[in-house]
């Protein structure tokens, strides 16, 4: 088998990876801007200047058109759009999905897409909306899978067909359906990485997005991620607003696609990595990239309607692709999870998308590297991160039995043990508590994660309480041992205190 994905970096379950196509290597995650053949804002050559390494356009609307589709199989679609790079192209799926019909059959589109020398193929899959009654959902699934399974043998040459290839063997994409109905999207993930694809995207989530939905598309993500390889490139179909890149990069997904720069922009909207401003609300331009250096508020809102949506569109494609390197920088530094947590403050749905990712935290562990350079606490979100999951599950290895020292405290150890007067001598173990990992053996201060953590004082009720949920277990594992709980403030007030007391002697400083 040829491999086509490969992993360099990871963090979290995202990762920087590297997909080789007929028309080179791209560099993931990335986003494809969408290129509507019959309606270019921004030329595909122009593109790569903003940090495009490979586009997507619609071969069905190709297709369509009788001059497009003659130019296109003439000279393949990489001539006809003027573009020398990595390529995909969709088949008209989402037209399928926004009018009901199309006029052109599975095999049909996925011939033409082999015809024009497509770098990722994509099958005429159903977009089944959200919320749709569980048989319709069902029955779009199965039409789906026999028609993942047809694009299959045509593309691979078992069959006769009749298009023509040109170049070398592209991609094939198997997307993934199933509406909300997380077993059906399950299910349909585990049968399309059974028949084996180069690209596997997640469809119908456009509708999610539009409406905020963040928890149910994490909720989607997750269950369709842990039925696809792990080392399998992940694709968002639709996907394209820089505020949710970080959630879905970390749930491991890879590509993008996204006509909303273009569209936004037609619209008056200005994207920023936080959210979606119209430009009649905007005083000031928040943004250095070239457009907004160049001109000011006033400029935009007052030049005329073309030039205003080009600029417009030029800004939305440059804080992208700036989202997009972001991205990629925190995965290099191990710090994906921490520009999650500050995308995610954006608006309350993304926090409720995190915190749903915070449900799936033992997940996330497993695939999360071991150690980081550093741990920054941003939140009560951070107390339940995979890294203190990963802290947790360790902790066995401390069973300590003799006379054990466990010190929470807001002072140093030294001036702890002097004002109660204590000999540390006396004790064959101590142990400092540090939020919201929990207890560490002196010896360890230096280690990760205690040693490169940052935590803020004093610590929110959330980063204690994981803290003391671990000092509990190393109470309660560690059966032939005598404890002293040594607490100050801000510890002595929480409720677990009281749990702590049937098992350890507590002093109060
Ligand atoms: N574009 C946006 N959503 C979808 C989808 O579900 N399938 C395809 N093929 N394209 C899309
Ligand atoms: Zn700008």
């Amino acid at each position: 088998m040829i491999i086509v994905f490969e992993v360099l970096h990871k963090d979290l379950m995202g990762r920087i990876g590297r997909l080789e196509t007929p028309h080179g290597v791209v560099e993931t995650p990335t986003i494809m801007p969408v290129v509507n053949p019959n309606l270019v804002l921004i030329r595909p050559d122009e593109l790569e200047r903003f940090g495009a390494e490979i586009i997507i356009t619609n071969a069905y609307i190709i297709h369509k058109k009788e001059e497009l589709r003659e130019k296109a199989l003439e000279g393949g679609v990489h001539e006809l759009l003027g573009w020398k790079k990595p390529l995909m192209t969709d088949s008209g799926s989402y037209q399928l999905y926004e009018y009901g019909d199309v006029e052109v059959s599975n095999r049909e589109i996925v011939e033409f897409q082999l015809g024009i020398g497509s770098d990722v193929i994509v099958p005429l899959d159903i977009p089944t909306p959200p919320d749709a009654q569980r048989e319709r959902a069902e029955s779009d699934l199965a039409e789906t899978l026999r028609r993942l399974e047809e694009a299959k043998r045509i593309s691979r040459g078992r069959e006769g067909g009749g298009g023509e290839v040109r170049g070398a063997r592209p991609l094939l994409a198997g997307p993934i359906q199933g509406s909300t109905f997380l077993d059906l999207r399950e299910r349909c993930a585990a049968a399309v990485s059974e028949m084996g694809f180069d690209v596997y995207p997640i469809g119908g989530l456009v509708p999610l997005l539009e409406d905020y939905r963040y928890r149910e598309l994490v909720e989607i993500i997750i269950a369709v991620k842990q039925r696809l390889p792990a080392d399998a490139p992940v694709h968002l179909f639709g996907v394209g607003h820089p505020i949710f890149f970080s959630l879905a990069v970390a749930l491991g997904c890879d590509l993008f696609d996204s006509a909303a720069y273009a569209l936004y922009a037609k619209d008056d909207r200005y994207l920023t990595s936080d959210g979606t401003y119209f430009l009649e609300d905007l005083h000031y331009l928040p943004c250095s990239c070239p457009v907004c250096s160049k001109y000011d508020v006033r400029y935009l809102k007052e030049c005329d309607r073309e030039e205003r949506a080009r600029l417009l569109a030029e800004h939305n494609l440059y804080v992208t692709f700036a989202e997009i390197r972001a991205v990629k920088q925190a995965i290099r530094e191990n710090r994906l999870w921490e520009l999650l947590e500050r995308r995610c403050r954006a608006h309350p749905l993304l926090l409720s998308g995190l915190k749903k990712v915070l449900e799936h935290a033992e997940l996330l562990e497993k695939y999360d590297v071991s150690t980081k350079r550093s741990f920054f606490y941003l939140g009560e979100t951070s107390a339940r991160r995979p890294e203190v999951l990963k802290y947790a599950k360790k902790l066995d290895r401390f069973e300590v039995s003799g006379n054990t020292l466990v010190a929470a405290l807001d002072t140093t150890l030294e001036d702890a043990c002097k004002a109660l007067k204590l000999d540390l001598q006396a004790f064959d173990h101590v142990f400092l508590v540090k939020p919201p990992f929990g207890p560490y053996p002196l010896e360890l201060q230096e280690t990760y994660p205690i040693g490169q953590s940052e935590v803020p004082t004093p610590m929110d009720y959330e980063g204690l309480t994981t803290a003391l949920e671990n000092v509990l277990k190393l109470l309660e594992m560690s059966k032939g041992a005598e404890f002293v709980f040594v607490c100050g403030e801000p510890w002595k007030e929480h409720p677990l205190i009281q749990k702590i007391k049937r098992r350890a002697k507590c002093i109060f400083v």
